[in-house]
């Protein structure tokens, strides 16, 4: 139910009408790495604009953006004694997340809003309205899911440009390549390796016999390089015709911020290659320690100014 509910908000019409927003929001974060010689690629620049995309999709204010990335980045990174907190402290972040979305949600209800928030709260699915522990587990679902994974997604992606200067130089120069690109970021980094499903009945899958109750890893970063479904699936290559990685999940809870993701990267992309003539990686970057996630925790790097 819930998710038929914000389904509408991300269908295609409804993220073009976003690009302009999430292109000045960018812009502004180029602008803010502007004045800057050397920064952490991760946290200055990639960080920001999947943070500041659901804070205004949820028009959530701006001096609650950074506690917005602090709670999600709480609940993501928690196996990183670097970046997480005791079991207690991500749990007090998750319950405080909710709160607030829900104080959200209160000062929303009946208002006639058209902030996400407002149509969460506010719209009916099968005739009933969303409950109120409904709509807490959402707010700090939707938040959550697209802040760490959809900055992997950037930050990966741009390493792997960075491997390959002169594809670097090839998006540089023909940014309507970019969609294809990101595709192929999708597939090589894949920022999420898995989901887990417990089986409902007894299965059978490629022959592997599966038992009610079995807990069923999907890897999908592991699908991703399948030499069954794409051709020499050990190269980076941004001109396959079909990419079909499973790096937003299959089936019925296949992401919902998929497209929203795409094109905050790609955005990101033109607008980095606009404001900047180059970036050089000042030392290697080092990963998050996590089971699940696949995203790099820094990455320092030197950006040429135009
Ligand atoms: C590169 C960025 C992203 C990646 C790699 C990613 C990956 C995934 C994956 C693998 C799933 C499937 C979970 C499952 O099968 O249980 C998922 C679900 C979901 N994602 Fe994303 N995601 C990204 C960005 C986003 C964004 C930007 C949003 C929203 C703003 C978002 C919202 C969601 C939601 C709400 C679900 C749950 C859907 C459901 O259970 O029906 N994601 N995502």
């Amino acid at each position: 139910k819930p998710r038929r509910a914000v389904i509408s908000r991300f269908t295609s019409s409804r993220l073009k009408a976003l690009e302009p927003q999430i292109r000045a929001i960018a812009q502004e974060i180029m602008q803010a790495a502007q004045g800057k010689d050397t920064l952490d690629f991760v946290d200055d620049l990639a960080g920001d604009l999947p943070t500041a995309v659901i804070c205004q999709l949820m028009d959530i204010p701006r001096d609650m953006w950074k506690q917005i990335r602090d709670w999600s980045d709480m609940q993501t990174s928690s196996s990183d004694p670097d970046l997480g907190g005791s079991e207690e402290e991500v749990l007090q972040a998750s319950i405080e997340m909710g709160t607030y979305g829900f104080e959200l949600a209160c000062e929303r209800k009946d208002k006639g809003g058209d902030d996400l928030i407002s149509l969460l709260i506010n719209q009916q699915v099968d005739g009933e309205l969303i409950s109120e522990a409904e709509f807490a587990s959402l707010f700090v679902q939707i938040a959550v899911a697209g802040n760490e994974t959809t900055r992997g997604l950037i930050s990966s992606g741009m390493y792997e440009l960075l491997q390959r200067p002169e594809l670097y130089r090839a998006l540089e120069a023909a940014p309507e390549k970019l969609p294809a690109a990101v595709e192929e970021m999708l597939r090589w980094t894949c920022p999420l390796h898995y989901f887990r499903r417990t089986a409902s009945c007894d299965t059978e899958i490629a022959g592997t016999p599966i038992k009610a109750g079995d807990k069923v890893v999907m890897l999908y970063s592991s699908a991703n390089f399948d030499e069954a479904v794409f051709e020499r699936p050990m190269d980076f290559d941004i001109q396959r015709q079909e990419n079909p990685h499973m790096a937003f999940g299959h089936g019925i809870h296949l992401c919902l911020g998929a497209n929203l993701a795409r094109m905050e990267a790609r955005i990101f992309f033109e607008e980095f290659f606009k404001h900047f003539a180059g970036v050089e990686l000042l030392h290697a970057p080092s990963y998050i320690r996590s089971n699940s996630i696949h995203a790099f925790k820094t990455m320092p790097v030197h950006l040429l100014p135009r």
